[in-house]
């Protein structure tokens, strides 16, 4: 008896740990960001509800392509809190995604939601990869129509394997999922974590290190 109720008690504790590992629930119908403020809090803190108007909740522009002219190919317009001050305390954005043929979005991780990925047109090779000890990787070549789901803090990654531009559009369980680019954070930090540490991380000479060129994607 003792023993379950313990038991009962270690997954009430892992149930309130994980309903707190994501964006909090609203406590009021909205807590439209605030354009400037000096109070700092997780979140944005509040306007005035009395002069929140509908343009609070307004984005125009996603039919507009993203620029792929950089070395990835790859271009991102992000729909988070800091561009629909509404969304804030509401848990949920949109990216639209932009690739010109070959284009990638290198492998990186959103700390704070999961993905959900819809191809508008063009095809795309689509993979997330599970934590340690396993690192599998779960692969699908995604056509026009076609969705996909990145879970949170995996390392994920799209490529274009079409002849032409590739358009997708995804949803995000956080007002900011936030981006952690392996390529950059590993090898592009400022300043830079030491070659030497690099090179016996990934068992090469630091001449190696030196060679590998990251672009701010
Ligand atoms: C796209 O980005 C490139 C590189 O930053 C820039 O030179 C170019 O002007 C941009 N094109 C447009 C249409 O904004
Ligand atoms: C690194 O990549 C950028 C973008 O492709 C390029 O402009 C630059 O010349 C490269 N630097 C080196 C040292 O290769």
């Amino acid at each position: 008896m003792a023993k379950n109720s313990v038991l009962l008690a270690l997954l009430a504790l892992s149930f309130s740990y994980l309903t707190s590992a994501f964006d909090p629930s609203p406590l009021q119908d909205f807590c439209v960001a605030k354009a400037t403020t000096t109070v700092k809090l997780n979140g944005l803190a509040c306007k005035d509800p009395s002069r929140v108007h509908a343009n609070d909740f307004f984005f125009r522009g996603l039919h507009i392509a993203g620029n792929t002219s950089n070395a990835a190919g790859f271009g991102a317009t992000q729909v988070s809190a800091a561009q629909i001050r509404g969304l804030n305390t509401l848990g949920i954005s949109l990216v639209r995604l932009d690739f010109a043929p070959g284009g990638i979005n290198a492998p990186h991780i959103h700390p704070r939601a999961s993905e959900m990925l819809t191809v508008l047109d063009g095809a795309l090779e689509v993979g997330f990869v599970t934590s340690n000890p396993d690192n599998k990787l779960f692969v699908k070549v995604l056509q026009k129509g076609d969705v996909f789901v990145f879970p949170v803090g995996l390392v994920h990654y799209q490529r274009n394997v079409g002849n032409s531009n590739a358009v997708a559009l995804s949803g995000l369980n956080s007002q900011n999922p936030g981006l952690v680019s392996v390529a950059s954070s590993v090898f592009g930090s400022e300043p830079g974590i030491s070659r030497e540490a690099l090179a016996k991380a990934f068992q090469i000479d630091a001449n190696t290190v030196d060679k590998i060129n990251v672009s701010k994607f």
